[in-house]
């Protein structure tokens, strides 16, 4: 499974916790289900699957997902440091770096001091950092919902984007895994990690709802693009 994937050891499972009944992922699968149908029909993302987001939304949305990424990166890996949160600290799957690679080669080197993070973004890196917090148990929230997304329905914006936009494979490593030999079975081994997260009933009720919100953060992130686009202000002052 490549050399970047850390080990997922087993951790003690406390015996009242819920997790034993339900598995924390399928229960974050069954309380976002119809929030996914929603990002998947809002905002820049509907625009990328019908064809009409413009590439200037497109590159205004990866410059707002960095300062997510980096948070949650730094969060995971302030919580792996502390003992916590077995297995979902992977490098492997981190995509910050990943991200402004593609910036750099679709924007230029000033993407950072030429894009704008829109307030929807500063709200959902503030939200990261308070699920950090405590036992970092919302983080399960968090990296369930941005990286089995880019895990699974990332890879069909990858053939939509490269056929609509031209992009060129330098322009769209935000969608490539190269330490990852299967991405199937990675993903398979991600979610066992989330189901195996040793949460006393009320941390695994806030890891559900901290998903719900995360799901709820990129609708709104993605509907912001949309709205600058719509009232056809410019993406950035290029
Ligand atoms: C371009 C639009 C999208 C498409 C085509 C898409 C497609 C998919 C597909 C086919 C799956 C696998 C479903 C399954 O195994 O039952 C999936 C899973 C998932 N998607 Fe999406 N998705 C999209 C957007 C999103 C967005 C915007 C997010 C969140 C920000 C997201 C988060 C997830 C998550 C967390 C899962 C894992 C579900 C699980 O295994 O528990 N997706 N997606």
């Amino acid at each position: 499974m490549g050399s970047a994937v850390r080990g997922i050891s087993r951790p003690p499972v406390a015996s009242d916790s819920l997790s034993a009944k339900t598995l924390l992922a399928d229960s974050l699968k069954a309380r976002t289900q119809s929030l996914h149908r929603e990002a998947e029909q809002s905002g820049v993302i509907a625009g990328i699957l019908r064809g009409t987001a413009s590439r200037d939304s497109y590159v205004l949305f990866l410059r707002n997902l960095h300062p997510v990424y980096m948070a949650l990166e730094r969060a995971l890996e302030a919580a792996s440091a502390r003992g916590r949160l077995f297995g979902l600290a992977q490098p492997a799957v981190y995509r910050t770096a990943s991200l402004a690679q593609d910036l750099s080669n679709l924007w230029g080197a000033t993407w950072q001091s030429a894009l704008p993070v829109l307030p929807a973004a500063e709200r959902y890196v503030r939200c990261i950092e308070g699920a950090a917090l405590g036992d970092a148990a919302r983080l399960y929230g968090h990296a369930y919902t941005r990286y089995l997304g880019d895990l699974n329905g990332g890879q069909v914006l990858r053939r939509l984007l490269a056929r609509r936009f031209d992009f060129a494979p330098d322009c769209l490593n935000f969608y490539d895994f190269p330490e990852i030999d299967s991405l199937e079975r990675f993903r398979i081994t991600y979610r066992n990690a989330i189901d195996q997260a040793p949460l006393p009933p009320a941390g695994f009720r806030a890891a559900v709802e901290e998903g719900a919100l995360a799901f709820a953060l990129n609708i709104a992130l993605s509907r912001a693009i949309d709205a600058l686009e719509d009232a056809g202000q410019p993406a950035y002052d290029g």
